[in-house]
């Protein structure tokens, strides 16, 4: 069958990898992709809002069906409406996207349905945010309601950092704000948690950590990703059940009596506080760059799971992972993530060494006659699964070290809560 696949980062290179690699695809179609997917999909250069263009393009290739990876058609409501044309989508509807959305929709079934979560408080105007702040213990923290990329969230040491973060988000620094929302800091650790459904079923999909600041021992700003490994070290049997029994399922259920159903990846930012999962957020896709290290480990056809998601048959699919511990390291521009150079030729991609174990996902890359070039912030990710974290991180950077790209840094760091311990 003919495939679609939404986006052009390095989650949506690790997807087509894995559809690749299933006996169901003929052929595969990238909206937009990047260099790595061009290698196995036929990148197609579609505006992602124009929503009319895609169906067209879906339809007239007999594209069977399409898997949406990033946040931004998903909460615009692309699922709803490419269902109206009776094309198969993986992933949540416009309703269920709410959850990464609004922060606001997700806190509000946080406390109907008495899910754990940092205390909250909504304010609709600066006044009575800093009236609010006024009273409050710091750090807090404050969030912009609305999708941002990962930018609308403050944490704040004190009153002067509160009021100008409140004012920032009130002045429409992250599109127009009805409210803000300050939120306790909660002081743990954090994990990304993944499940997958089909509006009936869920399956649990993995657990990572990811590094979100661009310096080394975590510091500096904030990014997408710097790098990531899975599974999580917090991850335990009895944690699994808790997140489950009192995050994920309350949840579903909130959006079942909408009226509604959740199809699709879900994953949940937790923040784990002395064994007890607390949700930060919602997001209504996969992590990027958790994908990367999570798919390589999937033993099962990724298309047959997406397409039993399309069809409510889910139950009848025994998800199977490697046992391997998988570890990504993302390779930036320079610069990133404020201003980098860009079209910067990578010239020894060809020399890395590839295997089933080792991979590396294009992310803000293109191809140009016959060079690769960097396009993006980040660029790169290189993936290795092995017996230990440690064993994965060295096989990565003996590529990076081939590689030799002078233009782009990577943190030396990723997994080093999980390595040389
Ligand atoms: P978010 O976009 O909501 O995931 O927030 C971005 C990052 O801010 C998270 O990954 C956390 O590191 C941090 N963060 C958000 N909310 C809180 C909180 N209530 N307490 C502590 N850290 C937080
Ligand atoms: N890894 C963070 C994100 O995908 O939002």
């Amino acid at each position: 069958m003919n495939v679609g696949i939404i986006g052009s980062g390095g989650r949506e290179h690790a997807i087509c990898h894995a559809l690749y690699k299933s006996k169901k695809v003929k052929k595969l179609y990238c909206f937009p992709g990047n260099a790595g997917t061009a290698n196995i999909a036929i990148n197609i250069d579609l505006n992602l809002n124009d929503f009319e263009q895609i169906k067209n393009f879906i339809l007239e290739k007999k594209i069977e069906f399409v898997v949406v990876g990033p946040e931004k058609p998903l909460v615009d409501g692309i699922v709803d409406y490419l269902e109206q044309f009776k094309i198969k989508v993986f992933g949540p509807n416009r309703i269920a996207s709410q959850l990464e959305g609004s922060k606001i929709f997700t806190k509000k079934i946080c406390e109907d349905f008495k899910i754990p979560t940092a205390k909250f408080k909504i304010c609709q105007n600066e006044n009575d945010a800093q009236k609010y702040l006024k009273k409050s213990n710091f750090p807090i923290v404050i969030k912009a309601d609305n999708l941002a990329s990962g930018k609308g969230v403050y944490i704040c040491e004190d009153e002067v950092q509160a009021f100008s973060a409140v004012d920032e988000i009130f002045k429409g620094k992250f599109g127009k704000a009805k409210n803000v929302l300050i939120e306790e800091f909660l002081t743990g650790e954090e994990m990304s948690f993944f499940i997958i459904s089909d509006g009936k079923t869920i399956k649990n999909f993995g657990t990572a950590q990811d590094h979100k600041r661009v310096l080394e021992g975590d510091k500096g700003k904030n990014t997408g990703g710097m790098g990531a490994y899975s599974p999580s070290r917090l991850i335990t049997d009895n944690l699994d059940k808790k997140i489950l029994s009192k995050i994920i399922n309350p949840t579903l259920n909130a959006i079942k009596m909408m009226g509604s159903e959740y199809k699709g990846f879900l994953y949940a930012g937790l923040m784990i506080v002395n064994s007890e999962p607390y949700l930060i957020e919602y997001n209504v896709r996969m992590g990027d760059p958790e994908c990367q290290t999570i798919i390589p480990k999937l033993r099962n056809d990724l298309c047959e799971i997406f397409l039993a998601c399309c069809e409510k048959r889910l139950d009848q699919i025994n998800i199977q992972w490697s046992e391997k511990k998988s570890l990504c390291v993302v390779l930036c521009s320079k610069g990133y993530p404020d201003n980098y150079n860009k079209d910067i030729e990578i010239k020894n991609i060809k020399k890395i060494e590839l295997d089933e174990n080792n991979l590396c996902f294009h992310a803000g890359t293109k191809t140009y006659k016959d060079k690769i070039l960097a396009v993006g912030g980040r660029v790169l990710n290189f993936v290795s699964l092995a017996d230990s974290f440690k064993e994965s991180k060295s096989n990565i950077i003996k590529n990076l070290d081939l590689l030799e790209w002078k233009e782009g840094f990577y943190r030396k760091d990723i997994g080093y809560k999980v390595i040389n311990k």
